[in-house]
Protein backbone atom coordinates (compact mmCIF):
# COMPACT_ATOMS: atom_id res chain seq x y z
CA UNK A 1 0.00 0.00 0.00
CA UNK A 2 1.00 3.19 -0.83
CA UNK A 3 2.88 5.48 2.31
CA UNK A 4 0.36 8.26 0.81
CA UNK A 5 -2.65 6.01 0.83
CA UNK A 6 -3.91 7.31 4.11
CA UNK A 7 -2.53 10.76 3.89
CA UNK A 8 -5.04 13.63 4.46
CA UNK A 9 -5.67 15.31 1.40
CA UNK A 10 -7.80 18.33 -0.06
CA UNK A 11 -8.74 18.31 -3.67
CA UNK A 12 -10.17 21.27 -5.40
CA UNK A 13 -10.91 20.07 -9.03
CA UNK A 14 -12.69 17.26 -9.60
CA UNK A 15 -15.53 16.89 -12.46
CA UNK A 16 -18.06 15.16 -10.66
CA UNK A 17 -19.10 13.43 -14.35
CA UNK A 18 -15.78 12.87 -14.82
CA UNK A 19 -14.97 10.96 -11.86
CA UNK A 20 -17.70 8.25 -12.64
CA UNK A 21 -16.51 4.73 -12.91
CA UNK A 22 -16.89 3.14 -15.56
CA UNK A 23 -18.54 0.62 -13.33
CA UNK A 24 -21.05 3.28 -12.28
CA UNK A 25 -22.24 4.34 -15.80
CA UNK A 26 -22.07 0.74 -17.15
CA UNK A 27 -24.32 -0.53 -14.45
CA UNK A 28 -26.84 2.18 -14.96
CA UNK A 29 -26.53 1.87 -18.58
CA UNK A 30 -27.72 -1.42 -18.06
CA UNK A 31 -30.48 -1.05 -15.51
CA UNK A 32 -32.31 1.56 -18.31
CA UNK A 33 -31.59 -0.64 -21.01
CA UNK A 34 -29.82 2.23 -22.48
CA UNK A 35 -26.32 1.28 -25.36
CA UNK A 36 -23.06 3.08 -24.77
CA UNK A 37 -21.54 2.07 -27.99
CA UNK A 38 -18.06 3.15 -28.74
CA UNK A 39 -17.49 4.55 -24.82
CA UNK A 40 -15.48 1.71 -23.79
CA UNK A 41 -12.85 -0.05 -24.62
CA UNK A 42 -11.88 -3.56 -24.52
CA UNK A 43 -10.79 -3.45 -20.94
CA UNK A 44 -13.75 -1.74 -19.61
CA UNK A 45 -12.20 1.69 -19.76
CA UNK A 46 -13.32 4.63 -20.82
CA UNK A 47 -12.26 4.95 -24.39
CA UNK A 48 -10.58 8.09 -26.37
CA UNK A 49 -7.95 9.23 -28.11
CA UNK A 50 -7.20 12.88 -27.77
CA UNK A 51 -9.45 15.97 -26.15
CA UNK A 52 -12.26 16.18 -28.67
CA UNK A 53 -12.96 12.33 -28.49
CA UNK A 54 -12.02 12.63 -24.49
CA UNK A 55 -15.09 15.26 -24.64
CA UNK A 56 -17.42 13.25 -26.74
CA UNK A 57 -16.91 10.09 -24.58
CA UNK A 58 -17.46 11.62 -21.30
CA UNK A 59 -21.18 13.53 -22.77
CA UNK A 60 -21.80 10.50 -24.20
CA UNK A 61 -20.99 8.61 -20.85
CA UNK A 62 -23.47 11.64 -18.95
CA UNK A 63 -26.19 10.22 -21.14
CA UNK A 64 -27.28 7.32 -18.66
CA UNK A 65 -27.51 10.25 -15.99
CA UNK A 66 -30.87 10.51 -16.74
CA UNK A 67 -32.27 12.76 -13.56
CA UNK A 68 -31.58 14.08 -9.82
CA UNK A 69 -31.70 10.67 -8.32
CA UNK A 70 -28.82 9.52 -10.61
CA UNK A 71 -27.13 12.21 -9.48
CA UNK A 72 -27.33 12.19 -5.83
CA UNK A 73 -25.87 7.81 -6.51
CA UNK A 74 -23.14 9.40 -8.52
CA UNK A 75 -22.46 11.88 -6.09
CA UNK A 76 -22.25 9.56 -3.27
CA UNK A 77 -19.96 7.12 -5.29
CA UNK A 78 -17.73 9.60 -6.21
CA UNK A 79 -17.52 11.02 -2.85
CA UNK A 80 -16.90 7.13 -1.68
CA UNK A 81 -14.00 7.06 -3.50
CA UNK A 82 -12.64 10.14 -2.68
CA UNK A 83 -12.78 9.30 0.99
CA UNK A 84 -10.78 6.05 0.33
CA UNK A 85 -8.15 7.96 -0.63
CA UNK A 86 -7.75 10.21 1.86
CA UNK A 87 -9.71 13.40 0.89
CA UNK A 88 -11.06 15.27 3.54
CA UNK A 89 -12.24 18.00 1.60
CA UNK A 90 -13.32 18.02 -2.71
CA UNK A 91 -14.95 20.75 -4.81
CA UNK A 92 -17.12 18.87 -7.34
CA UNK A 93 -18.14 21.03 -10.47
CA UNK A 94 -21.33 20.56 -11.82
CA UNK A 95 -23.19 22.35 -14.66
CA UNK A 96 -26.60 23.47 -14.95
CA UNK A 97 -26.32 22.51 -18.93
CA UNK A 98 -25.49 18.76 -17.91
CA UNK A 99 -27.94 18.98 -14.96
CA UNK A 100 -31.06 20.20 -16.62
CA UNK A 101 -30.19 21.54 -19.84
CA UNK A 102 -29.92 24.49 -18.56
CA UNK A 103 -33.35 25.46 -17.06
CA UNK A 104 -34.02 26.57 -13.90
CA UNK A 105 -36.50 24.64 -12.53
CA UNK A 106 -34.47 21.38 -13.57
CA UNK A 107 -31.46 22.79 -12.11
CA UNK A 108 -32.71 23.16 -8.77
CA UNK A 109 -34.07 19.98 -8.58
CA UNK A 110 -30.68 18.25 -9.66
CA UNK A 111 -28.60 20.39 -7.32
CA UNK A 112 -30.73 19.53 -4.49
CA UNK A 113 -29.74 15.64 -4.88
CA UNK A 114 -26.29 16.45 -5.31
CA UNK A 115 -26.61 18.46 -2.07
CA UNK A 116 -27.93 15.64 -0.78
CA UNK A 117 -25.23 13.28 -1.94
CA UNK A 118 -22.54 15.29 -0.90
CA UNK A 119 -24.98 15.56 2.96
CA UNK A 120 -25.05 11.76 2.91
CA UNK A 121 -20.89 11.02 2.03
CA UNK A 122 -20.20 13.20 4.58
CA UNK A 123 -22.05 11.65 7.39
CA UNK A 124 -21.29 8.05 6.12
CA UNK A 125 -17.22 8.93 5.09
CA UNK A 126 -16.45 12.15 6.88
CA UNK A 127 -15.71 14.02 3.50
CA UNK A 128 -16.40 17.60 3.37
CA UNK A 129 -17.45 18.44 0.13
CA UNK A 130 -18.54 22.12 -1.79
CA UNK A 131 -19.70 22.70 -5.60
CA UNK A 132 -18.38 24.64 -8.16
CA UNK A 133 -21.15 25.35 -10.72
CA UNK A 134 -19.61 25.92 -14.24
CA UNK A 135 -20.21 26.97 -17.69
CA UNK A 136 -19.21 25.08 -20.54
CA UNK A 137 -16.83 27.27 -22.74
CA UNK A 138 -17.82 25.43 -26.64
CA UNK A 139 -21.32 26.17 -25.66
CA UNK A 140 -20.39 29.88 -26.07
CA UNK A 141 -20.81 33.46 -24.32
CA UNK A 142 -24.81 33.25 -23.82
CA UNK A 143 -25.39 30.04 -22.56
CA UNK A 144 -22.53 31.01 -20.30
CA UNK A 145 -24.62 34.15 -18.90
CA UNK A 146 -27.59 31.73 -18.05
CA UNK A 147 -25.28 28.79 -16.18
CA UNK A 148 -24.21 32.07 -14.05
CA UNK A 149 -27.33 33.01 -13.16
CA UNK A 150 -28.84 29.84 -12.16
CA UNK A 151 -25.99 29.20 -10.10
CA UNK A 152 -25.69 32.77 -8.32
CA UNK A 153 -29.79 32.39 -7.43
CA UNK A 154 -29.17 28.64 -6.07
CA UNK A 155 -26.08 29.34 -4.06
CA UNK A 156 -26.32 27.74 -0.83
CA UNK A 157 -24.35 25.96 1.80
CA UNK A 158 -22.82 23.54 -0.87
CA UNK A 159 -22.37 25.69 -4.31
CA UNK A 160 -19.91 28.20 -3.41
CA UNK A 161 -17.97 28.73 -6.74
CA UNK A 162 -18.56 29.61 -10.04
CA UNK A 163 -16.22 28.11 -13.25
CA UNK A 164 -15.63 27.11 -16.87
CA UNK A 165 -14.54 24.48 -18.36
CA UNK A 166 -14.99 22.57 -22.14
CA UNK A 167 -12.61 23.70 -24.87
CA UNK A 168 -10.60 25.91 -24.10
CA UNK A 169 -9.69 26.33 -27.54
CA UNK A 170 -13.21 27.64 -28.29
CA UNK A 171 -14.38 31.48 -28.51
CA UNK A 172 -12.52 34.77 -26.79
CA UNK A 173 -12.04 34.29 -22.78
CA UNK A 174 -13.32 38.89 -22.77
CA UNK A 175 -17.21 37.60 -24.02
CA UNK A 176 -17.63 35.50 -20.74
CA UNK A 177 -16.68 38.57 -18.47
CA UNK A 178 -20.67 38.89 -18.14
CA UNK A 179 -21.03 35.85 -16.69
CA UNK A 180 -18.45 36.07 -14.48
CA UNK A 181 -19.42 39.42 -13.34
CA UNK A 182 -22.71 37.71 -12.36
CA UNK A 183 -20.88 35.30 -10.38
CA UNK A 184 -18.79 37.61 -8.66
CA UNK A 185 -22.07 39.41 -7.87
CA UNK A 186 -23.10 36.90 -6.14
CA UNK A 187 -20.91 36.40 -3.77
CA UNK A 188 -18.88 32.82 -5.37
CA UNK A 189 -15.56 32.20 -5.93
CA UNK A 190 -14.32 31.88 -9.38
CA UNK A 191 -12.24 30.03 -11.31
CA UNK A 192 -11.63 29.47 -14.72
CA UNK A 193 -10.00 26.08 -16.88
CA UNK A 194 -6.80 27.74 -18.89
CA UNK A 195 -3.36 27.17 -19.66
CA UNK A 196 -3.77 23.64 -20.56
CA UNK A 197 -4.76 22.81 -24.47
CA UNK A 198 -3.63 26.39 -24.89
CA UNK A 199 -0.57 28.00 -24.10
CA UNK A 200 0.09 30.75 -21.44
CA UNK A 201 -1.19 33.50 -23.38
CA UNK A 202 -4.49 31.98 -22.33
CA UNK A 203 -4.01 32.26 -18.69
CA UNK A 204 -2.85 35.81 -19.15
CA UNK A 205 -5.94 36.77 -21.06
CA UNK A 206 -8.26 34.73 -18.38
CA UNK A 207 -7.02 36.39 -15.57
CA UNK A 208 -6.63 39.83 -17.53
CA UNK A 209 -10.81 39.43 -18.54
CA UNK A 210 -12.06 37.91 -15.43
CA UNK A 211 -11.39 38.16 -11.90
CA UNK A 212 -10.50 34.74 -10.83
CA UNK A 213 -8.97 33.71 -7.40
CA UNK A 214 -7.68 30.68 -9.40
CA UNK A 215 -6.98 28.71 -12.77
CA UNK A 216 -7.60 25.34 -13.55
CA UNK A 217 -4.56 23.80 -14.91
CA UNK A 218 -2.73 26.68 -15.52
CA UNK A 219 0.39 24.87 -16.21
CA UNK A 220 1.41 26.11 -19.19
CA UNK A 221 1.66 29.42 -17.68
CA UNK A 222 5.75 28.12 -17.53
CA UNK A 223 6.11 29.04 -20.97
CA UNK A 224 6.38 32.65 -20.22
CA UNK A 225 8.64 33.96 -17.15
CA UNK A 226 6.77 37.18 -16.73
CA UNK A 227 3.54 35.76 -16.26
CA UNK A 228 4.76 33.11 -14.08
CA UNK A 229 6.05 36.17 -11.71
CA UNK A 230 2.50 37.89 -12.04
CA UNK A 231 0.87 34.41 -10.73
CA UNK A 232 3.38 34.52 -8.03
CA UNK A 233 3.07 37.92 -7.20
CA UNK A 234 -0.91 37.97 -7.44
CA UNK A 235 -1.22 34.98 -5.38
CA UNK A 236 -3.24 33.11 -8.02
CA UNK A 237 -3.61 29.81 -6.79
CA UNK A 238 -3.70 26.84 -9.68
CA UNK A 239 -5.28 23.51 -9.73
CA UNK A 240 -2.84 21.23 -10.98
CA UNK A 241 -3.98 17.56 -12.47
CA UNK A 242 -0.62 16.58 -13.64
CA UNK A 243 -1.79 12.73 -14.15
CA UNK A 244 -4.57 14.34 -16.60
CA UNK A 245 -1.86 16.33 -18.12
CA UNK A 246 -0.15 13.55 -18.71
CA UNK A 247 -2.71 11.37 -20.14
CA UNK A 248 -4.01 14.05 -22.33
CA UNK A 249 -0.57 15.21 -23.73
CA UNK A 250 -0.59 18.76 -22.45
CA UNK A 251 3.15 17.51 -21.20
CA UNK A 252 5.18 14.80 -22.60
CA UNK A 253 5.56 13.09 -19.49
CA UNK A 254 5.95 13.28 -15.49
CA UNK A 255 9.00 14.46 -15.51
CA UNK A 256 8.71 17.01 -17.98
CA UNK A 257 5.53 18.32 -15.68
CA UNK A 258 6.25 21.82 -14.69
CA UNK A 259 4.71 21.79 -11.59
CA UNK A 260 7.91 21.81 -9.83
CA UNK A 261 8.86 24.70 -11.67
CA UNK A 262 6.09 26.60 -10.76
CA UNK A 263 5.97 25.74 -7.39
CA UNK A 264 9.78 26.96 -7.11
CA UNK A 265 8.81 29.99 -8.47
CA UNK A 266 6.77 30.86 -6.16
CA UNK A 267 3.52 30.08 -7.64
CA UNK A 268 0.39 28.63 -5.40
CA UNK A 269 0.11 25.02 -6.58
CA UNK A 270 -2.66 22.63 -5.93
CA UNK A 271 -2.61 18.92 -6.81
CA UNK A 272 -6.19 17.48 -8.10
CA UNK A 273 -7.49 14.87 -10.41
CA UNK A 274 -9.34 16.55 -12.78
CA UNK A 275 -11.63 13.02 -14.28
CA UNK A 276 -9.85 10.37 -12.30
CA UNK A 277 -10.92 7.05 -14.35
CA UNK A 278 -10.80 8.64 -17.64
CA UNK A 279 -7.01 9.16 -16.73
CA UNK A 280 -6.14 6.02 -14.64
CA UNK A 281 -5.63 7.60 -11.81
CA UNK A 282 -6.50 9.23 -8.11
CA UNK A 283 -4.97 11.12 -5.45
CA UNK A 284 -3.05 8.51 -4.42
CA UNK A 285 -1.79 8.02 -7.70
CA UNK A 286 -0.85 11.50 -8.08
CA UNK A 287 1.11 12.01 -4.71
CA UNK A 288 3.11 8.55 -5.10
CA UNK A 289 4.06 9.79 -8.99
CA UNK A 290 4.53 13.18 -7.77
CA UNK A 291 6.87 11.92 -4.76
CA UNK A 292 8.44 9.34 -6.95
CA UNK A 293 9.12 12.25 -9.54
CA UNK A 294 10.24 15.47 -7.62
CA UNK A 295 11.03 13.80 -4.24
CA UNK A 296 7.97 15.29 -2.58
CA UNK A 297 7.69 14.35 1.09
CA UNK A 298 4.75 14.38 3.60
CA UNK A 299 6.20 17.97 4.12
CA UNK A 300 5.47 18.95 0.62
CA UNK A 301 2.30 17.26 0.73
CA UNK A 302 1.10 19.10 3.97
CA UNK A 303 2.29 22.51 2.73
CA UNK A 304 -0.01 22.06 -0.75
CA UNK A 305 -2.09 21.08 1.52
CA UNK A 306 -2.64 24.27 2.90
CA UNK A 307 -2.25 26.41 0.01
CA UNK A 308 -5.58 23.99 -1.26
CA UNK A 309 -7.47 25.14 2.20
CA UNK A 310 -6.40 28.88 1.95
CA UNK A 311 -7.94 28.85 -2.03
CA UNK A 312 -11.15 26.79 -1.13
CA UNK A 313 -14.08 28.16 -1.94
CA UNK A 314 -15.56 27.41 1.93
CA UNK A 315 -16.05 29.65 5.33
CA UNK A 316 -13.32 30.21 7.48
CA UNK A 317 -14.55 28.07 10.33
CA UNK A 318 -14.41 25.42 7.79
CA UNK A 319 -11.30 25.77 6.58
CA UNK A 320 -9.56 26.04 10.32
CA UNK A 321 -11.70 22.20 10.77
CA UNK A 322 -9.71 20.87 7.59
CA UNK A 323 -6.51 22.41 9.30
CA UNK A 324 -6.68 20.62 12.14
CA UNK A 325 -7.87 17.72 10.60
CA UNK A 326 -4.34 17.94 8.06
N1 LIG B 1 -14.23 18.93 -18.48
C1 LIG B 1 -13.86 17.81 -17.87
N2 LIG B 1 -12.52 17.70 -17.84
C2 LIG B 1 -12.02 18.79 -18.45
C3 LIG B 1 -10.71 19.25 -18.73
N3 LIG B 1 -9.62 18.57 -18.38
N4 LIG B 1 -10.58 20.40 -19.39
C4 LIG B 1 -11.67 21.09 -19.76
N5 LIG B 1 -12.92 20.70 -19.51
C5 LIG B 1 -13.10 19.56 -18.86
ZN1 LIG C 1 -10.98 20.18 -15.35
Amino acid sequence: MSQFANLPKVELHLHLEGGAPPEFIRELAEEKGMSLYGVFDDEGNYKWHDFTSFLDTYHHACSVLTGPEEFRRLTEAVLARSASHGVIYTELFISPDICGGGDQAKWQDYLDAICEGCANAGQTHGIEARLTGTAIRNLGPEAAVNAARLIAVSANHWLTGFGMGGDERSGDIADFAPAFAIAEDGGMGLTCHAGELVGAASVEQTINALNVQRIGHGVRSIENPDLVKRLADENIILEVNPGSNVSLSVVPCWKDHPIQALREAGVMVTVSTDDPPFFHTDMTREYDMLAQTFGWTEEDFVEVNEVAIQAAFCDDETKARLTERL
